[in-house]
């Protein structure tokens, strides 16, 4: 059970105690369907409720008598230093919870200093979200069934200034999102165009613009493979990472294929159902990636602790998705901003706790797996 802040004293992001009050103030303003498709998982939704569950079963191991009194967050990323670990994770179509959509969170990434990735099921091109966020900016990559579509897309995405580029690996194709299903049924709008009710095609995706994609069967990447890593390698100079790695034997094909950063992901239970929580995946990939490649992490990360854990299990950085969606339902640019600080604010009050001054000091034996 987590309390939440009584809606009507929630009139402002500043109201709000913690990310969960994004959520419910999100709940009354967003639409059904819409909202609907953020919260959902798949089938029965044990993916999505372990990704929380499974951060009860890790514990902190605080240390005393250390001087705590200066916290330093930053984490350096491919050569960029960030004043924090917490990223904005890609998510599409933000315009169905706010009409500024990508270029919100973009100017929120700005107003707080940190990281966005920008995704490719977004409704804004990669140019106008650099031009938003006045500065750098990655960006996420679904393949399509046709790899030179996506190698357009990748050189498009790096003549416009992309340093990274994050190819999301655990969008297959099969995905039962009835929690979905059922808020839209609720929802008599018809946002005409809009990518949460279906209705925009792949050829109305902004980054696609320009792109012949006569020879695309789907935006799912069913057929790809390790070779198309090696192709999208031959293809660009842009750091690549895959996001939802969450097995070790992936994480050794990951550098053995050259990657430059592994992203252990479910997809916020979004991918398959009956996984298990992202943060129990994490250990084995760290087992064999950490020390030789960044290593991000996400799904479920709800509060300062659990990026913590996340960062002491081997984690470089750690993403968040749905509480930004939240904030940005809730109120547009100015909550996407007061989540990202809340949770900052709760990683340095645990810092503190821990005995951990900086992220370098966040140490393994700092959390323990229950036995
Ligand atoms: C996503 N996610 C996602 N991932 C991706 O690689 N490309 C995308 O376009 C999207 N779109 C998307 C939409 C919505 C509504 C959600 C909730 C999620 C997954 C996202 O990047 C991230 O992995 C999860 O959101 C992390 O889990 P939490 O923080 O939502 O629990």
């Amino acid at each position: 059970w987590t309390p939440t802040t009584p809606l009507d004293l929630i009139a402002s992001p500043k109201d709000a105690i913690n990310v969960f009050d994004f959520e419910a103030v999100a709940f009354t303003k967003v639409p059904p369907a819409h909202f609907g498709y953020m919260a959902a998982g798949i089938d029965d939704e044990i993916t999505l409720r372990a990704n929380r569950s499974a951060f009860l079963k890790y514990q902190l191991r605080p240390r005393r008598m250390r001087d705590v009194s200066q916290i330093d967050m930053s984490v350096n990323l491919f050569g960029t230093k960030w004043k924090t670990p917490i990223i904005i994770a890609p998510t599409g179509g933000n315009k169905a919870y706010d009409p500024e959509g990508e270029i919100a969170v973009a100017r929120a990434a700005r107003a707080g200093g940190f990281l966005n990735v920008l995704s490719n099921a977004g409704a804004s091109t990669i140019e106008d979200v650099i031009a938003a966020r006045q500065g750098e900016v990655w960006f996420q990559l679904y393949a399509t069934s046709s790899v030179e579509v996506a190698k357009q897309v990748i050189r498009r995405v790096e003549r416009a200034g992309a340093p990274v580029l994050e190819i999301t690996v655990d969008r297959n194709g099969g995905r039962n999102q009835e929690t979905f299903f059922r808020l839209k049924k609720l929802d008599p709008r018809n946002c005409a165009g809009c990518h949460v009710h279906g209705i925009g095609s792949p050829q109305e995706r902004p980054n696609y613009d320009g792109i012949d994609m006569s020879k695309v069967k789907s935006m799912q990447s069913s057929n790809m493979t390790w070779d198309f890593i090696k192709q999208v390698r031959d293809t660009t100079k842009m750091k690549i990472i895959l996001k939802g790695i969450v097995t070790e034997e992936d994480a050794a094909l990951c550098l053995k294929y050259g990657v430059d950063g592994i992203h252990v992901s479910n997809h916020g239970g979004r991918s398959e159902d009956g996984g298990r929580g992202s943060i129990e995946c994490l250990p084995e990939v760290a087992k064999v990636a950490r020390g030789k490649v960044p290593i991000l992490f996400d799904s479920g990360v709800r509060r300062g602790s659990d990026v913590f854990k996340a960062l002491a299990l081997g984690a470089t950085a750690v993403c968040v998705g749905r509480p930004y969606l939240w904030g940005l339902g809730a109120f547009g640019q100015p909550g996407v901003e007061k989540v990202m600080d809340i949770l900052q604010t709760e990683l340095r009050g645990v810092m503190q706790q821990m005995g951990a001054p900086s992220i370098a000091d966040i140490h393994p034996s700092m959390v323990i797996k229950e036995s």
